[in-house]
């Protein structure tokens, strides 16, 4: 890590408002000229391209209480039979995407997210699953994921899942301290999740991750240092650490949090520090920019060999390209076109209880959108860019494409590469460890809509530390 000043002067230069990058063009340029008919004729061509195998995702909603620094698309309700009504549309979209694709179409990777799967009963689970494989095929390597809360999962649902054949599981902590799982509305012992996670593992599950997130109110080094010894103890195969996304503008809940209490950027890139020198330190590899994974799992794997992937789901060793979705607000990737539903419980259930995709926007990529997604998409993944193998790809002449973004980032002073986060090469682009917690920052001067987005009078983006 630089010295204090060194740190401070690039926190004053890198610390603004960013994209997360799980998509680009990121989320914000989705539009509504994106609709049911364009979605149907991309899975025609989908059907066309061959017989690739799938990705695929499920949105499951609820949640029992909201925890105030969620930024999910959640729907919190005790109401057991408004999530049961859901089932029953969810069950009409599976059957209306199976319509459009052949029968036993394979898939490489499902993953449940949400929301919180694990609100649903392990019966619900079972009865939803069923009528997905009844259309859909798994391939024999297939990952099968689900995102649980471990305050609200039992032993029964992780055998249910188990014997379904899901080798993946991904489980919300956040942080163990008593006073910001308070501030946080959150209540989640460690015992609990100890005990989940060790039936987990005794259930074979291949691959358990834990999330967390830094920057939450009343974190101190030494708070999160406690955690992050907790977490160790428990050895996850895999560790999401996220930097709290503080969006108060569009989910209105956090503005319940005390502002006063949130670590300032500073301490933040301390507590990313902190995090990176613990899991580095008990052996852990580095995941693109903000996770860990034990040198045994296949995303350490994926690393060395520069094959690492991302997609909303997030990091991942399959290449699939098109992902199809389902569920309120799932975003689809099918054929070059983002597909999001609608957010909307009302309107998802009219759309698929006539037959048409709840389609509400998204957006059709260009082959300068191609470019830079796949520019974009490998400095956060491998935090590097063989610009060969892009002007191969692509057949571009890589310095003249992106003339004014390398003059961008190796301007002689104060830019990427003049404060040491990146060197630009002509035939490849690697960004120094330093850089690692500014990628978001260098993948920004490849991205072409930025500019219109920020500096408005209303804030879009959280911070990039
Ligand atoms: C759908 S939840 C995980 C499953 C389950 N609902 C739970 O909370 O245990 C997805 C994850 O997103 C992360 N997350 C949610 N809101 C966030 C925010 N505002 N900033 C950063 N990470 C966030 C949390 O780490 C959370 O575990
Ligand atoms: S963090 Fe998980 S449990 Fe909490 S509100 Fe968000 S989705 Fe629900």
């Amino acid at each position: 890590m630089h010295d204090v000043t060194s740190t401070r002067e690039l926190l004053a230069r890198y610390d603004r408002p960013g994209p997360r990058y799980t998509s680009y063009p990121t989320a914000i340029e989705f539009h509504d000229g994106i609709t049911h008919d364009l979605y149907v004729d991309r899975l025609a061509r989908l059907n066309r391209a061959g017989d690739q195998p799938l990705s695929a995702y499920m949105h499951l909603p609820f949640c029992e209480q909201r925890c105030s620094f969620c930024g999910c698309n959640v729907v919190i309700t005790p109401h057991r039979e408004v999530a049961s009504r859901y089932l029953d549309a969810l069950e009409q979209e599976i059957d209306l995407l199976a319509a459009h694709l052949p029968e036993s179409r394979m898939i490489a990777q499902l993953h449940l997210g949400g929301g919180t799967p694990t609100y649903y009963t392990p019966e619900q689970l079972g009865r939803v699953f069923a009528r997905f494989r009844r259309h859909f095929a798994f391939t024999p390597d297939a990952e099968l994921g689900v995102e649980i809360d471990p305050r609200v999962t039992t032993f029964a649902h992780l055998d249910l899942l188990r014997s379904l054949g899901f080798n993946r599981l991904s489980m919300g902590v956040q942080d163990f301290d008593p006073k910001v799982q308070e501030a946080i509305n959150r209540i989640q012992s460690y015992e609990l999740t100890r005990d989940l996670l060790e039936h987990a593992r005794s259930l074979g599950f291949g691959s358990i991750n834990v999330d967390l997130i830094y920057g939450l109110p009343h974190q101190t080094e030494e708070t999160f240092a406690k955690t992050l010894a907790q977490v160790l103890v428990l050895r996850p195969d895999r560790v999401a650490a996220y930097s709290f996304a503080f969006v108060p503008w569009m989910s209105a809940h956090m503005k319940e949090l005390d502002r006063a209490a949130l670590p300032p950027a500073e301490s933040k890139l301390t507590l990313l520090a902190a995090t990176v020198d613990a899991f580095i330190g008990a052996g852990y590899r580095a995941i693109g920019m903000d996770h860990f994974a034990l040198p045994s799992d296949e995303l350490a794997r994926a690393v060395d060999t520069g094959t690492l992937n991302r997609n909303f789901m997030g990091y991942t060793v399959k290449t699939t390209t098109d992902m199809v979705a389902l569920g309120v607000s799932a975003i689809g990737n099918v054929q070059g076109a983002f597909v999001q539903n609608t957010k909307k419980l009302p309107e998802y259930y009219a759309a698929v209880a006539t037959g048409r995709f709840p389609i509400d926007r998204g957006y059709a990529l260009d082959e300068d959108d191609e470019i830079r997604k796949h520019v974009i998409t490998e400095l956060m993944c491998n935090f590097r860019l063989d610009v060969l193998a892009v002007e191969r790809r692509f057949g571009i002449t890589f310095a003249e494409y992106f003339h004014d973004e390398l003059a961008t980032l190796s301007a002689p002073a104060e830019s990427a590469v003049a404060d040491g986060l990146v060197a630009v090469n002509p035939d490849r682009i690697e960004v120094h460890p330093v850089g690692r917690m500014f990628v978001r920052n260098i993948c920004m001067v490849f991205d072409k809509y930025l500019a219109r987005r920020t500096g408005g009078p209303k804030p879009v983006f959280s911070r990039t530390v």
